[in-house]
């Protein structure tokens, strides 16, 4: 039965590698969805194979209580999925961390209350219980606060305490500390003050580290969490011996390492800076730059087909606020009309635009819009200063000129998009607030811009009617 299932775990982890190779290009991403969810059923039935048979209890026992656990997870889960907005995604995935980390943690704490009572539980296993509890603490905590902040009930503005660093070192080296005191306790029962207290500590640093990150950052915060759930999960996979656990935590934790350091390059940020936190502020209702930027001009829908009508070359920069007013379906119908007017139309799309990595991909092509009209912000900036029109659809902070312009500017470095160097400019939104960051935008009074106030999916509505 054992080499059953050892042959299982080794083609389940074989079927999650070729799931992320699957997951790194748009076309080939459902592939990499549907042998990922082959991979885990084989993996979960597996792994009940192997709890029936080492069960301690009469085995109807374990399926049982196996079997509603996994009703009770199963009926939670397709009822989040059903319901969960698009937009909603990150904050679910930041919870859904927050599990692995608390698991971690529970792992951590039932393998070493298994040990002898007498102590003489070897060396290695209690550095990987202490370091699963220290990981999974650290993972759960930052987890529910960045579930917090992406979801509004936290302030996204970064906590930024006087010392923050020296206290986030001294939680260290306290956790050092106390490994030499869990290390060297004699029974089961002296260790279990110098865990305790490290628990309480880790806790208290994953809040800490997250509630000091801004609003910003948040993506590569969520990305973060993702890679240090992946290490939590490879920290349970050696305490329990479990050799998929370890395969599977590694593979997640580097992916989220490798897309956090993307993420970080797109940003032109560093890694450190973002982890090191303090960047960022209140998303929300700021005017836009605050001080005399001038006057803006307002369009009409009319006024933008007539525009579109005229232009030879346009370019679509979708961000967030597409996304929130389900904007994707009108947006792509515009974009196919135009097209077949003879108009070169092409969507902007920068690397963080929206809320999670791939954002508005994934509802460009729900709504079937041609992978090859699909451009990266590298590829679209080069033709921004020869295209006519550009349609600035939801997007702010990521078609924000500050970031080139202004030094002292909290996104002074991001790349964005180069919106403002085309002949004309629209930008659709609701008001002159500002987007995430909570940085105003000097687009919105450009010369060459107008802005057609109110809800995306309405004006392009309005427009495809004009046209
Ligand atoms: P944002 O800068 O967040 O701006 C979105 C804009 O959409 C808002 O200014 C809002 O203005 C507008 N909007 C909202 N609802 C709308 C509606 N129904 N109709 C029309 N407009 C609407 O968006 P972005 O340019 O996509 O930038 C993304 C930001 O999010 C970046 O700062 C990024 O770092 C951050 N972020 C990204 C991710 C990832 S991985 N993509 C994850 C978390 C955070 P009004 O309120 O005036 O309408």
């Amino acid at each position: 039965m054992t080499s059953v299932v050892l042959a299982a775990y080794l083609v389940a982890g074989i079927l999650f590698i070729l799931s992320l190779a699957g997951l790194s290009a748009q076309a080939s991403a459902r592939r990499g969805t549907v042998l990922g969810m082959l991979g885990m059923g084989l993996a979960l039935a597996a792994t009940v194979a192997l709890a029936l048979e080492r069960s301690a209890r009469p085995w109807p026992v374990t399926a049982g209580l196996i079997l509603l656990v996994l009703v009770v997870g199963a009926a939670v889960g397709t009822w989040r999925a059903r319901r969960v907005e698009m937009t909603q995604m990150p904050e679910l995935i930041a919870l859904l961390h927050s599990f692995v980390g608390l698991s971690a943690v529970l792992v951590g704490y039932g393998s070493y209350l298994g040990e002898p009572a007498a102590g003489g539980g070897d060396a290695v296993h209690r550095v990987e219980v202490f370091l699963g509890v220290l990981i999974g603490a650290v993972t759960f905590t930052g987890s529910v606060v960045a579930f917090g902040k992406l979801s509004g009930r936290l302030s996204s503005a970064p906590l930024t305490l006087p010392a923050r660093h020296l206290l986030n070192l001294a939680a260290l080296v306290g956790c050092g500390a106390l490994l030499a005191w869990f290390l060297g306790a004699g029974t089961t029962a002296a260790g279990l003050a110098p865990l305790l207290l490290m628990t309480v500590v880790a806790l208290a640093l994953g809040w800490h580290l997250v509630a000091a990150i801004g609003g910003g950052d948040m993506p590569v915060v969520v990305s973060m969490l993702n890679s240090y759930s992946g290490w939590a999960a490879a920290a349970a996979g050696f305490t329990l011996g479990n050799d998929l656990l370890i395969v599977t935590g590694a593979l997640v934790g580097a992916s989220g390492a490798i897309l956090s350091y993307l993420m970080c390059r797109a940003m032109n940020r560093s890694f450190w800076s973002v982890v090191l936190g303090g960047f960022g502020s209140a998303g929300g209702a700021a005017p836009a730059g605050g001080t005399d930027q001038g006057e803006v001009r307002e369009t009409s829908p009319d006024a933008v087909a007539a525009l579109l009508t005229a232009a030879r070359s346009v370019v679509v920069v979708p961000g967030y606020g597409m996304a929130v007013a389900k904007a994707q379906h009108p947006v792509a119908d515009l974009v196919g009309r135009l097209r077949e007017r003879g108009v070169t139309v092409r969507f902007g799309v920068h690397p963080v635009a929206g809320r999670l990595p791939g954002h508005m991909n994934v509802l460009l092509a729900e709504a079937r819009v041609p992978y090859d009209i699909v451009l990266g912000m590298e590829e679209v900036n080069p033709d921004l200063p020869g295209t006519d029109v550009v349609l600035v659809i939801g997007a702010n902070d990521t078609v924000n000129p500050a970031a080139q312009d202004d030094p002292s500017s909290p996104i002074a470095g991001m790349p964005v998009i180069e919106a403002w160097k085309a002949r004309d400019v629209v930008v659709f939104k609701r008001s002159l607030a500002t987007g995430y960051a909570g940085v105003g935008n000097p687009l919105f009074f450009r010369e060459n811009t107008a802005m057609l106030f109110g809800d995306a999916k309405e004006q392009v509505d309005k427009i495809v009617q004009a046209l």
